[in-house]
């Protein structure tokens, strides 16, 4: 048979033999196809409005709601270690119905871009997230109209206006995460026509209506009760993924995105076949807590679970990975 040199009649011998190269440490380094790299990683921050002390997020053990201090304290950390952006997230102290905090110059995610533009912005990367999610007393990511739906329109006029906001922070990159059709062209028009035209647009293109965001709505003290299967997307479709990214990039995104990502390989690998463009893949948080909440009964070995888990998203396709372990996994990496 093919591959055995069975012409003698004895048992079968293998031929050829893939086993070589497995056999030591440094030929498994040698012949190693993927391999994450801190610069890759980009790791999200939270800062959390009128904290005295940071404060654990119950669902993510080992990430925490930022003071003003430990944020550029953690910012400094992650980009001593390597990593190649910082994901910045605010949370309010207080929620109203047009998420004001969101576009208000001084509002907390503006406060943390600058402190933290200040503290390493030439260093690395800074990203904001541009949503209403965090700032609206409904929980969610855009305005309500009278009838109670999200209103798409006067959505993404928030959407400009918080590109604005945190471009003059210090935003090198701006994320649109809320689905809302059109945000990426509205967003790049207002960046352009203020003279912005130097920020970058990470879309959040193939973003799905995912119960693995659960913990992260802890970490935002979110106060949304229905979903928001409204406006991202079915996690059984695949075309409508293509649809969203080909949108982002006639819109003029700079990079997109597929989220989340250890349940959705699938979709990142097409996506990383069909675009000319950085995709980035966000390990969310409920991935995170699922290892660490096995790993913390004793049921995996952490570490290498997180090494396999960032490994496999790396191969099928992203060039970015947002995760909460980048600062952690980029001081394990050999530089
Ligand atoms: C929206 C936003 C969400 C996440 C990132 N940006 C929540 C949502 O869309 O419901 C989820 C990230 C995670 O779960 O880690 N501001």
């Amino acid at each position: 048979a093919y591959g055995h040199n069975s012409a003698s009649g004895l048992s079968p011998v293998p031929f050829y033999r893939p086993r070589r190269l497995r056999r030591t440490p440094a030929l498994r380094r040698l012949t190693a196809e993927t391999r994450v790299s801190a610069a890759n990683l980009v790791q999200p921050l939270f800062l959390r409005e009128g904290l005295k002390e940071p404060r654990e997020i119950s669902s993510m053990p080992g990430v925490y709601q930022h003071t003003r201090d430990t944020l550029r304290k953690a910012a400094v950390e992650a980009v001593d270690k390597g990593v190649g952006a910082l994901m910045l997230f605010g949370i309010p102290e207080h929620k109203d119905p047009q998420g004001s905090g969101a576009v208000d110059p001084d509002g907390i995610l503006q406060t943390a871009l600058r402190d933290v533009s200040e503290e390493v912005g030439d260093a690395t990367v800074v990203i904001g997230d541009i949503n209403l999610d965090e700032y609206t007393d409904h929980g969610h990511t855009g305005v309500l109209d009278a009838d109670g739906d999200v209103d798409n329109d006067a959505s993404i006029e928030l959407y400009a206006q918080a590109a604005l906001v945190q471009a003059e922070a210090g935003a090198q990159v701006v994320a649109p995460s809320g689905m809302m059709d059109g945000q990426v062209r509205r967003i790049r028009e207002a960046l352009d026509a203020a003279g912005h035209q130097s920020v970058a647009i990470l879309g959040y293109s193939a973003k799905y209506a995912s119960h693995y965001y659960g913990p992260f709505r802890d970490a935002v003290e979110s106060t949304l009760t229905g979903d928001r299967k409204g406006y991202q997307q079915y996690p059984g479709n695949i075309r409508e993924s293509l649809r969203e990214v080909d949108l982002d990039l006639a819109e003029g995104a700079d990079m997109v995105m597929v989220k989340p990502a250890l349940a959705y390989l699938d979709i990142l690998s097409m996506i990383a076949g069909h675009v000319d463009v950085p995709v980035a893949a966000y390990q969310v948080s409920g991935e995170y807590s699922m290892i660490e909440a096995a790993a913390a009964k004793g049921w995996i070995d952490r570490d290498n679970v997180i090494r396999e888990s960032l490994t496999s998203i790396h191969r099928a396709g992203a060039s970015q990975i947002i995760t909460y372990w980048a600062a952690e996994f980029a001081d394990s990496l050999d530089r």
